[in-house]
């Protein structure tokens, strides 16, 4: 019998190359004093806000120059409350729409980010609908266009934490892969890893759904043709295509399934490390696959062989041919273990601690025990590997 569910969904979804060139008639539609949000490289989408810049009576634009902090949220809703801002668009990568949800949720409800923050902050409900968002991705990796949460970092605490509540999943996701065309190699990997990773989490998630496990198949197909086809020639649509893909419902299921232990970690890990969200998802992963399989009953079994036949497209192959194609992907995408990001060996206590507490772990299909994330850390740390026996303890 198919268990009770909640779906939380943008109230619309624009989805296909070209589609960017009708942000300007939407956020019209929405508002008339704007806040825009985007990532490192404010000039790269700059053509896109001309016709905005027009239209609008009032337009700043906030950005972040990497993943976002809870001070990057103060300054852009102070920015936001300059201008009165009565919408929000964000265009940029995950970085700048979490950013922009954070923003249009203060915006709206007043208050500080600590005070809404889930783990290390107060964790004050959100009552009222953020201002509305318009989110446009110009990477192919986190979903953020379609999610409940907004991931910051927390410096003094060291983590990434999330502001979450359905009410803050964007109101409009124009989803449009010419917008990737330029990301370079390495973001595109790392991206690309989070993407596959999100559906990969929610599929074999203990949330798992009708509905999220037909997104997670979409994508995991997805990204299973296509990931290095777009790492290896960012200029092919077809390619970036597949990823936007890709992205886009892999947000739709982990925002209506749970993830699991690899983005257990990556919040910790994250707020660790400058290494990318998507990096750190990538060298987790196969480790993470392989201890919740040597714990899985025969559904899972059976979840852990679709993932393999669905990214290999062999339908010959079971769950450890996957987990090996993943390890192997991995490497020719030329994402290095952890330990290359100055993660250690001597964290593993402190790591494995504060992972366990993270909300996405409650996602995970097996209750994981201290010593199985040890070595899981250990294993995605790959210094037993690089410098075997040198008191990498016993995992
Ligand atoms: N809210 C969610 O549901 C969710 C899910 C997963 C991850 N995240 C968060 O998203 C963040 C990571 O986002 P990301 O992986 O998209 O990376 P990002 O937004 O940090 O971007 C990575 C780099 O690529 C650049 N860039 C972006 N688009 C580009 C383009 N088209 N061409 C050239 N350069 C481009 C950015 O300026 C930046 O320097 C992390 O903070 C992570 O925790 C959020």
């Amino acid at each position: 019998m198919t268990a009770p569910f909640d779906l939380a969904l943008p109230a619309r979804i624009s989805f296909g190359a070209g589609r960017a060139a009708e942000l300007p008639a939407i956020v019209a539609g929405l508002g008339e004093r704007v806040l825009v949000v985007t990532g490192a490289t404010p000039q790269r989408v700059e053509p896109r806000l001309a016709p905005l810049r027009s239209a609008a009576s009032a337009l700043a634009v906030v950005s972040v120059a990497g993943e976002p902090t809870v001070d990057d949220a103060r300054r852009a809703a102070d920015l936001g409350r300059q201008v009165d801002a009565d919408v929000v668009l964000a265009i940029g990568g995950g970085s700048a729409i979490d950013l922009a949800k954070a923003t249009a949720m203060l915006l709206a409800n007043g208050g500080d980010p600590m005070d809404y923050l889930e783990v290390v902050g107060r964790g004050q409900p959100i009552v009222q609908d953020p201002l509305p968002l318009v989110a446009a991705p110009t990477t192919s990796g986190t979903g953020a266009e379609v999610t409940a949460n907004a991931v910051l970092a927390v410096p003094e605490h060291g983590v990434k934490v999330s502001l979450r509540h359905p009410r803050m999943v964007p109101r409009h996701a124009v989803v449009d892969p010419e917008l990737t065309l330029g990301c370079p190699p390495a973001v595109t990997a790392a991206a690309g890893m989070d993407a596959l990773t999100q559906c990969l989490e929610p599929y074999v998630s203990n949330r798992a759904n009708p509905m999220t496990d037909g997104w997670a198949r979409t994508g995991l197909l997805a990204a299973g043709r296509s990931l290095r086809a777009a790492h290896a020639d960012g200029s092919d649509l077809t390619a970036r295509t597949d990823l936007a893909l890709c992205s886009l419902v892999g947000g739709l299921a982990l925002a209506n399934a749970k993830l699991g232990a690899v983005h257990g970690f990556a919040g910790v890990l994250g707020g660790l490390t400058g290494a990318a969200h998507g990096a750190i998802c990538a060298a987790l992963l196969a480790p993470v696959c392989r201890a919740n399989l040597a714990r899985a009953d025969a559904a899972l079994v059976a979840r852990f062989d679709d993932v393999a036949r669905w990214l290999t497209g062999d339908p010959d192959v079971s769950a450890e041919d996957g987990i090996t194609w993943i390890e192997r992907l991995v490497a020719d995408l030329g994402i290095p273990p952890l330990a290359a990001h100055g993660l250690r060996a001597d964290q593993v206590d402190a790591v494995v601690a504060a992972s366990a507490r993270a909300s996405s772990m409650a996602g995970n299909p097996v209750a994981l025990t201290d010593h199985e994330l040890a070595a899981i850390y250990r294993a995605a740390l790959g210094e037993a590997r690089r410098v075997p026996g040198r008191g990498d303890g016993d995992g």
